[in-house]
């Protein structure tokens, strides 16, 4: 016959490991910012509430198709960073769960609109404005003008001097095409597509990557988020950033809660976490220098100055659509990478 004292003590044991392991406090963290910022936010997030976090960097298209991908069996919980359009077109599949958090009150009126337009399955952490930067160097070397509007980029002697990353996978390269069609309208933004194609060595997977280049000598003009161009100048690269003279769109970098997070309840806590000024602080600890979407988090006076750049009436709802994004990436898959150059 069964023991029946050591049957309960065994079933404990059990009982005691489940509980370990139900409370072993972990997330999974896809992460969308520059890798430096995504390092900084884990450390310190792990240091200051013991939760594990395993993170994965990747652009902002390819978590979007990442958390697609894995829908029917979700592993990451929370997404933070990245912009804002392909947040809204995750929220609008219903692959983000909604959350309202108690920390909305300490931010910027843009970042919960951009809560608003997604019944809350996303809020924004940060903004920027797009533009490009150059190598003032390699300019000079190689005798070209220096550009200060879009149109500039379409000139020849640009051949082959501009790089930018590849709408599908990066948020940086999306935005930038939905500006142009914004600024243009569409059959003259996909003729500019065009022409611009004809001047880019290559397309990169991830939207920093080509000012990064750009830096290091290795390509004349990055087309990039203004954020992102500075953080080159003030490490000492001889970068100029560029505002352009039509006017330019902008990112609301967002955040979001993966629908069926298996860690819902660090999910939550990061969430809320990371809207913290504290917690927005780091960026700047890590050379980004977005605008926070905290009103209380520190901004560099090196950031680029949004109320003084000529921005446009960006239009999230419709360019992080489902449809629309779907739509226009087809349409540049097809009618502009496809382009000898
Ligand atoms: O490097 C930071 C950043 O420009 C963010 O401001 C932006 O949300 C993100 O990168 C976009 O990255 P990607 O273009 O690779 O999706």
């Amino acid at each position: 016959m069964m023991n029946l004292k050591f049957a309960f003590a065994g079933s404990l044991v059990a009982f005691s490991g489940w509980v370990t392991t139900a409370q072993a406090d972990k997330l999974t963290l896809y992460c969308s910012p520059d890798p430096e910022w995504c390092e900084l936010v884990v450390q310190t997030f792990e240091a200051e509430t013991g939760i594990d976090v395993d993170m994965t960097r990747k652009s902002s298209g390819e978590t979007f198709a990442q958390i697609k991908a894995e829908s029917s069996n979700p592993k990451g919980d929370v997404w933070f960073g990245g912009t804002g359009d392909p947040h809204l077109q995750a929220a609008a599949e219903g692959l983000t769960e909604p959350y309202e958090s108690p920390m909305r009150d300490q931010l910027h009126p843009w970042a919960i609109s951009q809560a608003e337009s997604a019944d809350n399955k996303t809020i924004g952490i940060y903004s920027g404005a797009l533009g490009y930067g150059y190598n003032t160097e390699l300019l000079a070397a190689n005798g070209l003008p220096e550009p200060s509007c879009w149109k500039d980029l379409l000139k020849p002697e640009y051949k082959g001097h501009i790089q930018m990353a590849n709408p599908n996978s990066s948020g940086t390269a999306y935005t930038t095409l939905a500006t142009i069609v914004q600024l243009f309208g569409e059959e003259e933004g996909f003729e500019f597509m065009k022409g611009l194609h004809a001047n880019i060595n290559q397309y990169t997977k991830s939207g920093s990557a080509p000012i990064k280049a750009a830096a290091r000598g290795e390509t004349t003009i990055g087309i990039v988020f203004m954020h992102d161009a500075v953080a080159q100048a003030v490490s000492g690269f001889p970068v100029k950033v560029v505002a352009p003279c039509e006017g330019t769109g902008y990112e609301i970098g967002s955040m979001s809660i993966i629908a069926g997070a298996r860690n819902m309840d660090e999910a939550k806590k990061f969430y809320d976490w990371a809207l913290t000024a504290e917690a927005q602080a780091l960026a700047l600890q890590a050379s980004s220098y977005q605008v926070p979407s905290n009103v209380g988090a520190p901004t560099s006076d090196k950031s680029p100055d949004l109320s003084s750049i000529k921005l446009i009436d960006y239009d999230f709802v419709k360019y992080g659509s489902s449809d629309e994004r779907k739509r226009l990436l087809q349409k540049w898959d097809e009618e502009v990478s496809t382009l000898p150059q």
